[in-house]
């Protein structure tokens, strides 16, 4: 018995020095790009995930709309297990046996019919925008068909032009000079839209739902203007779904619900399972405009990890995870809706499928923190939207599971002062007055 707790405290021990050499490493070496707490998630398993003591977290935020499939999920696992085994790179100077296959079946999913894989959102952003480029250079007045809109309280990514188009002045400024020609159109204003639509737009660029703005949606009558004046003016629509897309809505794309497709549709986040995977893909007319040696990539769509894109789209499909993801989805709105009506510091819930924003009249920092101490993983956007975005196999146990934790993260907590970054409450109903 003596002995037996020996053994245990000096594995503690060395657990937490194993821990302070982890933390100090980071501190030292890591760039201070990110605000991070003290524990370090070591393994997951479906929808939990577990820190370094083998504290047990409900995942409501999924790496952050990453882990669609939850932790280690077996299929995936056997993918990767499989062609880890065979041949991880290949380049692109060649074919590998799954990069074909799994661009047919994204072109099924969205209705576009050419894809370029890429490493990430931002660099599947870039793409985009080069395509939308090249392909207005190409009609007639083409040279001046140079600048493009984005929508207030976007966000596209951090390389240079993905930031050019991303709306928040805190993540732009700081380096700027960016890309040139960009102006940012009201959300859902179409007047507005139609005022900065010139012929000199090259491509408008819209999340179907604004994803770090908010968990905002885009109303059918703003969407349906603009992809008939991007028709007119020779410019692309473009649609990130990276965060909203690939099942997250609980339709293939966010778009698909409201009227008209896209031209150039993006996606990257949950497309292998985890692996670093994106993509844009495109309509012929504009995919037709690029040749060899006008784009490319080292690494993008390499053969493991489309295997594993393959794997993901396949067993979204075979599971039928997208009717579970509107029924979980609705089961999840319902009760937060219910919250609302008792905690009067929640203005707003809204959101489609698992992609759930629960707006606060005070700062949303401190429940994220006693989320974590109640082993419930979520954040915060804007400051005070709380961000719900749970893998597609959640169960409605988990559900009723993760509620629990919710209520009791909204009693406990001390109420925050009123949030100075909250809109007026009439702005924000204008807001989603117009979305519905
Ligand atoms: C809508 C949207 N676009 C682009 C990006 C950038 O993707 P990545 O971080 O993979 O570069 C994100 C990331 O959060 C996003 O949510």
């Amino acid at each position: 018995m003596k002995a037996r707790s020996k053994k245990t405290t000096r594995k503690a021990g060395s657990a937490s020095a194993a821990t302070k050499s982890v933390l100090s490493d980071a501190s030292l070496h890591l760039m201070n790009t990110y605000k991070r707490s003290d524990m370090i998630f070591t393994h997951g398993r479906g929808c939990y995930v577990f820190d370094q003591n083998g504290k047990k977290y409900l995942d409501f935020l999924g790496g952050i709309a990453v882990n669609a499939l939850g932790y280690s999920h077996p299929d995936l696992v056997k993918t990767i297990r499989r062609e880890a085994g065979r041949a991880v790179h290949v380049s692109n100077l060649f074919h590998n046996p799954f990069q074909g296959p799994l661009a047919a079946k994204l072109a099924k999913w969205s209705g576009m019919d050419r894809v370029f894989f890429t490493n990430s959102g931002s660099e599947a952003v870039e793409g985009a925008m080069k395509l939308a480029r090249i392909a207005a250079k190409k009609k007639p007045g083409g040279a001046a068909k140079t600048r493009f809109l984005a929508l207030e309280h976007s966000f596209h990514g951090r390389t240079l032009g993905a930031l050019s188009i991303t709306h928040p002045l805190k993540y732009r400024e700081p380096f700027e000079p960016l890309v040139p020609g960009v102006d940012f159109v009201r959300l859902n204003d179409v007047a507005d839209l139609e005022a900065k639509f010139t012929d000199e737009v090259c491509a408008i660029v819209i999340e179907p739902i604004q994803g770090e703005g908010g968990i905002y949606p885009i109303s059918n009558e703003f969407w349906k203007r603009a992809r008939e004046l991007a028709t007119q003016r020779g410019a692309a629509l473009i649609a990130d779904e990276i965060q909203c897309g690939l099942g997250r809505t609980g339709k293939a794309f966010a778009y698909q619900r409201l009227e008209g497709l896209p031209d150039i549709v993006i996606v990257a986040k949950p497309l292998a399972g985890g692996l670093p995977l994106g993509a844009f893909l495109a309509r012929e007319e504009f995919a037709a405009s690029f040749a060899p040696g006008l784009h490319g990539s080292t690494f993008g769509g390499g053969p493991l990890t489309c295997a594993t894109g393959l794997t993901f789209l396949d067993t979204i499909e075979r599971k039928k995870l997208l009717a579970n993801i509107r029924a979980r989805g609705a089961e999840l709105k319902a009760g937060l809706k219910k919250m609302a009506a008792k905690f009067d510091f929640i203005r707003e819930v809204r959101g489609e499928g698992l992609m759930i924003g629960v707006d606060l009249d005070v700062d949303g920092a401190p429940y994220v923190a006693e989320a974590l101490k109640q082993g419930l993983l979520i954040n915060c956007t804007h400051d005070h939207i709380l961000r719900f975005l749970p893998p597609y196999i959640l169960t409605a146990r988990q559900v009723q599971e993760g509620l629990s934790k919710i209520e009791s993260v909204l009693a406990r907590t001390e109420r925050p002062a009123k949030s100075a970054a909250v809109p007026s409450a009439s702005a924000a109903a204008e807001t989603l007055a117009a979305a519905r």
